[in-house]
């Protein structure tokens, strides 16, 4: 049997599975913020890693890659419905993103979620060795904490929220609000994006559970199980030794120089990157675009806009709509302002490389990052990382994790049409010196705050939490 100190469990394993339809089997990076932060935290640890393949249907065996050893949990097709596209994603990402569209609540799909969650929680306590620390992760598996204590006692129990955790007032809509708490609370210590994110957890076990609170501890006390358990920020961030040395590659730097070449030899190269979610503001950043290009104030040939929206859940129906709007959007914009040979945006629904993208950061002049609601946003970090030359200009909106550490960056409000628009000319416009001075201080804040850094943080205050359990088996 093989067992570990560390065991880590989040929905999706760092690799999906891809069967051809010649039925070759083949692996590929999960997508999300989540795996990129976390595969190199665990590259070089001995530990493992419960998660789902990526697929409906029997999970392959659990295998060992990068010295991670790997089990996959199975989801059924149903499952998959229900408990990742419906509750995971279509009834918690809205409450937990300011309901930016509306949730949709099934009783049968938190059903799944309860089913599910305990499934990874038993294939946790499998691989668990005696006294380990079990780090869960993310909005998918909040039941997990609980489940793991009451089976497992003697390991230690920590969960890092990913995404925001939503202000009491809308959390409270959810109907199983109780239950998720009650999960949370299972963990020893809670590790979430920002101060905000935490008070919010916090305040939700005040109000919602009646339980007695003290700057950022709750007390849960149980005749079979009395602790405190403390929820914190503790921000997440990206490998960032790793990352600047692909973009400091001869290679990296040759392919950002043709996708410079490909665009026109531009002035300006404007980039978004992002997954093709609601939550980014990738319609407020086009409208804005779209707006300085009809009064004149940006030009193909001169100016160009790049937008990657690597494909996401593309089979939950706001995902579906989503993508037709912008889709419909991109096609008017370039429709009316491009001319033969020079499209006004470059709209590409593909997932990329990390050594392309690192081109893509290279060769951008302005990076757009304009969430409505972002638990980090790692893209973010990761132009700044790529930008060892200390070029380029970062616009960053209000609603991020990220805003909270890079300071230098051109801050934007994306509801604010207008004031973005704004935001983008003086991003363009800004003498490049300061632009430079702007740049190196975001850059240092990164480098001093790492994903390693991150990851020691969370495990130490995982640690050092308040109390032990108390029960004995
Ligand atoms: C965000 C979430 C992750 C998730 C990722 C990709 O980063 O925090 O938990 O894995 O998005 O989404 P997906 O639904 O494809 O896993």
């Amino acid at each position: 049997q093989h067992q570990f100190d560390l065991v880590i469990a989040a929905n999706r394993l760092p690799v999906d599975r891809v069967v051809g339809p010649d039925g070759e089997e083949s692996w590929r990076t999960s997508p999300g913020g989540l795996v990129t932060a976390m595969e190199s935290v665990m590259r070089g640890r001995e530990g493992a890693w419960v998660g789902w393949a990526g697929e409906a249907g029997e999970a392959p065996k659990p295998f060992v890659e990068d010295d991670m050893y790997l089990r996959p949990v199975p989801l059924s097709e149903d499952e998959v419905a229900h408990y990742y596209e419906g509750f995971s994603n279509d009834t918690l990402w809205p409450i937990y993103h300011d309901v930016i569209v509306p949730a949709t609540f099934h009783r049968y799909w938190f059903t799944a979620y309860e089913a599910v969650n305990r499934r990874f929680a038993e294939a946790v306590c499998e691989v668990a060795a005696k006294g380990a620390t079990v780090w869960v992760h993310d909005y998918q598996l909040q039941l997990v904490p609980a489940m793991v204590r009451e089976m497992r006692p003697d390991v230690r129990i920590g969960w890092f929220d990913h995404i925001p955790f939503p202000p009491v007032e809308l959390f409270a809509q959810l109907p199983w609000r109780r239950a998720v708490l009650e999960g949370l609370l299972g963990a020893d210590y809670l590790g979430f994006q920002r101060v905000a994110d935490a008070q919010n957890f916090v305040r939700a076990c005040r109000q919602l559970l009646g339980l007695p609170t003290k700057g950022d501890t709750v007390s849960v006390s149980r005749a079979d199980d009395s602790r405190r358990v403390r929820a914190s920020a503790v921000p997440i961030s990206i490998d960032y030794v790793g990352l600047e040395e692909i973009a400091k590659r001869p290679e990296t730097q040759q392919r950002a120089q043709e996708i410079r070449e490909s665009l026109g030899n531009p002035r300006t190269l404007l980039l978004g990157v992002d997954r093709l979610d609601y939550t980014k503001g990738i319609g407020h950043r086009i409208k804005a675009y779209g707006e300085l290009l009809e009064e004149g104030k940006v030009s193909p040939p001169d100016e160009v806009f790049v937008q990657v929206a690597t494909p996401s859940r593309e089979r939950v129906a706001a995902y579906r709509e989503l993508r037709q709007e912008i889709e419909g959007e991109v096609g008017r914009l370039n429709g009316e302002h491009s001319r033969i040979g020079a499209p006004a945006v470059h709209y590409l629904h593909h997932s990329y490389p990390r050594q392309e993208m690192a081109a893509l950061f290279l060769a951008a002049d302005v990076v757009l990052v304009t969430p409505l609601r972002d638990g980090m946003n790692l893209v973010a970090k990761e132009y700044v990382t790529c930008r060892y030359d200390e070029g380029g200009a970062l616009v960053l909106s209000e609603f991020t994790g990220a805003f909270h550490e890079l300071h230098q960056a051109f801050v934007c409000n994306p509801h604010d049409i207008e004031g973005l628009k704004q935001t983008i000319m003086r991003a363009i416009e800004t003498p490049d010196k300061e632009k430079r001075r702007l740049m190196r201080a975001m850059r240092r804040r990164v480098a001093d705050h790492d994903v390693q850094r991150w990851a020691s943080r969370f495990l130490e205050a995982l640690e050092v939490a308040p109390e032990r359990p108390q029960r004995t088996t």
